[in-house]
């Protein structure tokens, strides 16, 4: 199996790229941070294909992907995972507009291009790491939220889009808790270590679910987000 993970520099896609790895799958790794793509590629010589990428920057890291899939010689699955979050407590328009740029517009054109190469050839899995911020809105960095319930329903109109045209093509939509990496600041509660997070996605993903909450904890504060009526939820 060929999988290309975007955002595979650290953390989530890290992760899934070297626990594919050790399961025997063939890896393309995309991210701003090329010694870290270096580094991976190095500890697995021959399964490793690397390419820089910026997703604010639309049009290059589209035909960098197509580059990347020749290279491979195809690819059965493209993970989504690149993405900021940054608290603005002060409401600075600044980090918004710079959550939407990779976590929408960059977004937006991957999971494109990902699905136009899939359906060409009549087959594929997209994998999407939005989260369980997209239950709900929160303060801290009102965008981050807002841009993960945008690429949940995303996903879903890809699926339908799919679904309805009979192609074979699987859309994932992951959502993690707090997971222990480089995006979460500040204190946070039930942080799960990336590797158990990633070891149940993986699962999800290889069952071809369409949406994947992890950990089973957080799968109920998932649940519970969505039931907790607007006055408690300002006040927690
Ligand atoms: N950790 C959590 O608690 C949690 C929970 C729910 C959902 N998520 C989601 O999981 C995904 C992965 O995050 P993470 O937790 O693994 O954090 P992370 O370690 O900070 O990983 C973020 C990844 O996104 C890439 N990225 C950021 N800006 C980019 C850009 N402009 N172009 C290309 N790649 C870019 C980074 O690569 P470079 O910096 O090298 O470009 C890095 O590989 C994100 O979408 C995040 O929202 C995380």
């Amino acid at each position: 199996m060929r999988a290309i993970i975007i955002g595979a520099t650290s953390g989530i896609g890290e992760e899934m790229a070297r626990q594919m790895l050790d399961e025997g799958w063939q890896v393309g790794v995309t991210g701003r941070r090329v010694d870290r793509l270096d580094a991976l590629a190095g500890a697995h010589p021959g399964k490793v294909e690397t390419a820089a990428m910026d997703v604010t920057d639309p049009l290059s890291a589209e035909a960098t992907l197509a580059t990347l899939i020749e290279r491979m010689g195809g690819a059965d699955m493209i993970v989504l995972s690149s993405g900021i979050g940054k608290f603005n407590k002060d409401l600075e328009t600044g980090p918004e507009l710079e959550t939407l740029d990779v976590n929408v517009t960059g977004f937006t054109h991957m999971a494109l291009a990902a699905m136009r190469y899939f359906a060409g050839q009549g087959q594929g899995h997209l994998v999407i790491i939005s989260s369980i911020a997209s239950r709900r809105g929160d303060r801290a960095a009102p965008a981050y939220n807002a841009s993960k319930a945008y690429q949940a329903r995303y996903a879903e109109g890809l699926r339908k889009w799919a679904a309805r045209r009979g192609l074979d093509i699987a859309v994932t939509d992951v959502q993690p808790g707090f997971v222990d990496t480089a995006i979460v600041q500040g204190k946070v509660f039930w942080l799960q270590p990336v590797d158990k997070a990633v070891r149940q996605i993986m699962a999800g993903v290889k069952a071809r679910r369409s949406r994947v909450v992890v950990t089973r904890r957080w799968r109920l504060v998932a649940w519970a987000m969505e039931r907790v009526p607007e006055s408690l939820w300002h006040r927690m």
